[in-house]
């Protein structure tokens, strides 16, 4: 535990998060850096920015109530110390993520009806499978759906989005760049504590497994929702995307696990999200000792 205890401690935390890359940052990005006029001025991807916004403060908000209740169903007092660090990112992570809906032009008092209108119910689903787990004070299977499912996703959909967009909107980049700093520490938890504890409670495992197996497909459900419903976005942002390089003078290709982003489909773009997360999840539930089980296709 010792390693454990040094890597994961408030101490830590406070060094690398607070005093360390969020230094000097103001809702997770530079002060005065604004949303790019490329969404700002484009109803369209106004209206996708938002809807795909929505859909991470949905996520984050998951994530606080789960690693905030976690806190109490922890066997150790080291990890207490570490959810508890985990629980102000991740209300932070709500924090930068609603800020940027008002910065998108949502109006404060629609903050609710934005979010009721826009959330997937797919990862509302999603919330609920690992919430319920929470809500039992089943740690084990708490820290799995959390730091494993949950921010395995949640990782690999920011590092895309900051492929998508880092380069022409550097506001959302960043925002982004510093989230993801965050999902790594929590996802390097999750990994470090759960295998001891699988290997303390192996009859855990099935019920477990069977949580993977129902998050992994509200994931999957959820992601054909949103590229479904950001095909005409995602024309948009690439027609966009080219003529804003063109008239920098770059034309480097951005490219995605092997995907093309500025010309690939939805469908495309969906298919090589849904193949690098679930690849994620093998890899890291089989070090920690759980058997990948295969969703079903939604
Ligand atoms: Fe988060
Ligand atoms: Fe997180």
């Amino acid at each position: 535990m010792g390693d454990f205890l040094s890597a994961y401690s408030i101490q830590n935390w406070l060094e690398s998060c607070p005093q360390g890359y969020l230094e000097d940052t103001v809702y997770g990005h530079e002060a005065g850096a604004t949303e790019s006029p490329m969404v700002m001025d484009n109803e369209v991807l106004r209206q996708d920015a938002i809807r795909t916004t929505v859909q991470l403060v949905v996520g984050e908000r998951c994530a606080l109530a789960a690693s905030s209740g976690l806190i109490n169903a922890a066997p150790d007092e080291a990890s207490k110390r570490f959810l508890a660090t985990q629980t102000l990112d991740e209300a932070r992570h709500v924090e930068i993520f609603t800020q940027r809906l008002y910065d998108l032009g949502v109006a404060k008092d629609q903050l609710g009806s934005v979010i009721n209108e826009y959330a997937n119910p797919n990862l509302v689903k999603f919330a609920e499978v690992l919430l319920e787990k929470v809500d039992k004070k089943d740690f084990v299977a708490g820290v799995v759906g959390q730091n494993l499912i949950l921010e395995g996703m949640a990782f690999t959909v920011f590092e895309m989005l900051h492929a998508f967009n880092s380069s022409l909107n550097p506001k959302f980049g960043q925002i982004l760049s510093g989230t993801i700093a965050d999902e790594r520490r929590h996802v390097g938890f999750g990994e470090n504590r759960i295998g001891a504890l699988i290997k303390q409670y192996p009859e855990r495992k099935p019920d477990v497994e069977r949580m993977q197996k129902e998050m992994s497909y509200h994931m999957l459900a959820t992601f054909a929702d949103a590229f479904q419903q950001a095909q005409n976005a995602i024309v948009a942002g690439q027609a966009a995307s080219a003529e804003a390089l063109a008239a920098q003078g770059d034309t480097s290709e951005r490219e995605w696990h092997g995907a093309n982003m500025d010309n690939a489909s939805a469908e495309e773009l969906e298919a090589v999200l849904a193949d690098t997360v679930l690849k994620e999840f093998k890899t890291r539930l089989s070090r920690v000792g759980i058997t990948y089980q295969t969703p079903a296709t939604p």
